[in-house]
């Protein structure tokens, strides 16, 4: 099935008409556009300078040492789990109210992904809820910065080293926030950051993702995973000593034989294009203007919900540091307001105001009950969210006409 930007089935969201207010979209000016251009006339198409520029680009917004640019946000997860050494007789405890992909790349690798339920006021998984979740065997957090809100604080990533278990963020949601007065994507605290460039992210390459680290060695082994385990030179970064050099004496060959590569691990193809990180390149000179545009459209929605917060309850958490708010996601009480959620969406849209729902709670889809037998009950605060929440449009280019057009329509459809 062809990947939709809003993942939702086409019976709730259609193709949209032209005065329509999606609930996310991305930014695309005339100097994105040059850029993809000028790649798309030069000499490289993928593998050429502009992912090395990209990567750079991406590490100095963050102050991160090492970024690894790769095809997707889910890639970026499985590459690190893979650097991280995670397999079978590992569990990865992650976010129950999260996308997919932060709990199925434990599985990718043969370890079992087990969740933590979510505070109630961030949404996110917590300190307390991880240890209320926590199991010998748990190795790795995946952390998810829900909506854009930055939850891996040092506290918390010090409770998990002391564990003995590896604090990857999932900030898919979160480039261009800040905690502490470090960007996230640069967290000394943490191992690595996972950053995903989908279009209904606040910066976009099409399809991306990236792995941010300050560690030489984990930044070694992501690029080794991201292109088929191919070492073409020792400092490459293998994990095994010289294999160049090892297969050059096996083939018979001087280890300088310019054609020489080695596969030291089971890699994927997992490269991002050119013409993507020119694209990325682009869009993140614009990143901050994204992520201001993103907090006034967000107050402005604060302002006109706040006060309904018995019914409409708008997200009431004001978190440290800078967030760079992704999605806007209302709680509804939709007993109180006589409608179901279906009914809501199908109004506001036909009012010209697209909705999502973020998320089912990813241990109650059918492959983790089946395979794992988790239950309703497990993430109590997550599974009460899923039955509140509507996600309401926010992207940079709406204007405050269409933001109060969503106002409106909400308060018309939930007649308040
Ligand atoms: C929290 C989270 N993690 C991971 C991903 C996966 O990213 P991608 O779609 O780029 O593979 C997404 C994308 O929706 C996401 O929202």
């Amino acid at each position: 099935m062809s990947k939709k930007n809003d993942k939702n089935p086409p019976s709730v969201i259609g193709p949209p008409s032209s005065s329509f207010v999606p609930y996310g979209k991305q930014s695309i000016d005339q100097s994105d556009i040059d850029a993809v251009i000028d790649v798309l006339q030069s000499d490289f198409l993928t593998c050429g300078p502009a992912v090395e520029q990209f990567e750079r680009a991406l590490a100095d917004y963050c102050a991160a040492c090492h970024a690894v640019a790769v095809s997707n946000g889910t890639a970026a997860l499985h590459v690190a789990m893979l650097a991280a050494g995670i397999g079978p007789g590992d569990r990865v405890l992650t976010s129950a109210n999260t996308f997919l992909a932060s709990a199925n790349c434990a599985e990718f690798v043969g370890a079992t992904a087990d969740f933590a339920d979510i505070d109630p006021e961030t949404l996110c998984v917590s300190l307390e809820t991880l240890k209320a979740a926590w199991k010998d065997d748990v190795k790795a957090v995946v952390a998810v910065d829900f909506a854009g809100y930055p939850c891996v604080t040092k506290e918390m990533a010090d409770w998990i080293h002391e564990q003995g278990a590896i604090v990857i963020e999932d900030a898919c949601h979160a480039i261009g926030g800040s905690l502490d007065d470090q960007k996230v994507g640069g967290f000394p605290w943490v191992d690595m950051t996972i950053f995903s460039f989908h279009p209904v992210k606040t910066m976009t390459t099409g399809e991306g993702g990236a792995i941010m680290t300050n560690d030489q060695a984990l930044a070694d082994c992501c690029r080794l995973f991201r292109n088929h385990g191919m070492v073409r030179k020792t400092e490459d970064g293998a994990r095994k000593a010289d294999p160049v050099a090892e297969l050059s004496s096996v083939l018979g060959h001087p280890p300088s034989a310019p054609w020489l590569y080695a596969m030291t691990e089971l890699g994927f193809n997992y490269r991002i294009t050119d013409i993507q990180c020119a694209l990325g390149m682009s869009q993140l000179k614009k990143l901050d203007r994204f992520v201001t545009r993103r907090q006034e459209v967000v107050d402005q929605y604060n302002d006109a919900f706040g006060h309904l917060s018995s019914v409409l309850c708008p997200p009431s958490v004001v978190p440290p540091g800078t967030p760079a708010w992704h999605l806007y996601v209302l709680q509804i009480d939709f007993d109180a307001i006589g409608k179901t959620r279906t009914g809501m969406m199908a109004e506001l849209r036909e009012r010209g105001v697209g909705t999502q729902v973020h998320y089912i709670p990813v241990h109650l889809q059918p492959y983790y009950r089946e395979k794992h037998g988790y239950a309703p009950g497990k993430c109590p605060a997550a599974e009460a969210c899923y039955q509140r929440c509507l996600s309401l449009p926010l992207y940079p280019a709406m204007t405050d006409d269409d933001v109060r057009c969503v106002v409106d329509a909400v308060m018309k459809t939930a007649d308040v």
